[in-house]
């Protein structure tokens, strides 16, 4: 039986790197869609070297209509879409906010265009849990009230929800998963392939593996006078090799027709911990001292969030299988492999 194929925008990108790999593991063609305005052509080159051939990719930007329709009449016979290409970044977001309503939004809008025009009706998007703001109670279910956003970017995620529940409404055969990640984090077990962040980095493990990696000199946590146990913030860190593996089932959802209109997940492991516990985790797994220190609050973080995936498993049958540990340790190898090929 020929295999079903799946465009994957974003797909050298982190999270879609993954989940190109998790596709293949499952028996599924990928198709790579980048315009590696934040990803590495060496993505690619890692993918090939876990799966032992080269996934097809063209250099297209997804805001436009015109090349994504090239694509579309090249490959013939879609069977669904995964869209990861966006930008992420929340501080740059509230400095050029029409940078992420032109790619974020206007990525989305054209790439639904041409999915009509050429009857391809099966999409996973990649949304976040920025969409539940700060909760009134943990964990969020699916349920739990979505919130004004607290940015630009968070805002693009809410919106591009709302662009698709009203194309489902509107009697559109465009159907869609949307799939709200917590915290994705490590990175390949291989080390082949991982985070690429660029320039410093805001979130918290790229700048836990570069702190202990000597490219910067200190981790600072931000704030410990929250109400939590330590008083750090609490996330929802979930391996992204597990949460790769969540597009596969929902993927395999939407082509056997389940999917009425649309429908909303949480993608995270179900656990909180503390940034504190994270460092931890990190120390323990790695073997390595983190030089860190207490710092101020940072402005717009939500002190506490992490998922209830109750309906994630019952319905998808997804599940996670990493601890905070492995993911830690995977990050760090990751790091390590990045150093080695920068000596070379
Ligand atoms: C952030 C966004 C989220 C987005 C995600 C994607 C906010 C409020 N949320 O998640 O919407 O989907 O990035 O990139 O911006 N931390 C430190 N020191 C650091 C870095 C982080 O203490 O140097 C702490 C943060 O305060 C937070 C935790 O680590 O408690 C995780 O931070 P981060 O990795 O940036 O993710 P979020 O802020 O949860």
């Amino acid at each position: 039986m020929a295999k079903e194929k799946i465009l994957v925008t974003g797909g050298a990108g982190y999270i879609g790197s993954h989940t190109v790999v998790a596709l293949i593991e499952a028996g599924y063609e990928p198709i790579i869609i980048d315009n590696f305005s934040n990803s590495e052509e060496s993505a690619l080159a890692g993918i090939a070297a876990i799966v032992g051939r080269s996934v097809p990719c063209h250099r297209i930007d997804c805001t436009d209509a015109a090349a994504l329709r090239g694509v579309f009449e090249q490959e013939q016979n879609i069977a669904g879409v995964i869209h990861f290409a966006a930008y992420k970044a929340v501080g740059e977001s509230v400095e050029q906010p029409l940078k992420y309503y032109h790619n974020n939004v206007g990525s989305l809008v054209a790439l639904l265009q041409v999915m009509g025009e050429f009857k391809v009706t099966n999409l996973v998007f990649s949304s976040s849990c920025t969409v539940y703001g700060i909760p009134e109670s943990l964990p969020v279910t699916e349920q739990t009230p979505v919130q004004k956003a607290n940015s630009p970017y968070g805002n693009t995620k809410k919106i591009c929800e709302e662009i698709l529940t009203d194309l489902a409404n509107s009697g559109s055969r465009i159907k869609s998963i949307a799939l709200r990640y917590f915290n994705p984090i490590g990175a390949h077990p291989s080390a082949k392939i991982g985070e690429l962040p660029l320039g410093v980095p805001s979130n918290l493990v790229p700048f836990i593996t570069q702190t202990a990696a000597g490219i910067r000199e200190q981790l600072t946590v931000f704030g410990d006078d929250y109400d939590t146990p330590d008083g750090t913030n609490i996330r929802d860190y979930v391996h992204v090799v597990d949460l790769a593996k969540a597009h596969v089932v929902a993927v395999e959802r939407m082509i056997g027709g389940k999917v009425e209109a649309i429908e909303f997940f949480n993608v995270g492991t179900g656990r909180g911990n503390t940034v504190l516990e994270a460092v931890q985790a990190f120390e323990r797994a790695t073997g390595e001292k983190l030089n860190y220190k207490i710092g101020p609050r940072r402005a717009g973080d939500v002190p506490k969030i992490y998922a209830d995936v109750t309906k994630a498993t019952e319905v998808l049958g997804f599940e996670t299988t990493s601890t905070l540990d492995e993911a830690m340790k995977s990050a760090w190898d990751w790091q390590l492999s990045l150093q080695d090929k920068s000596k070379k």
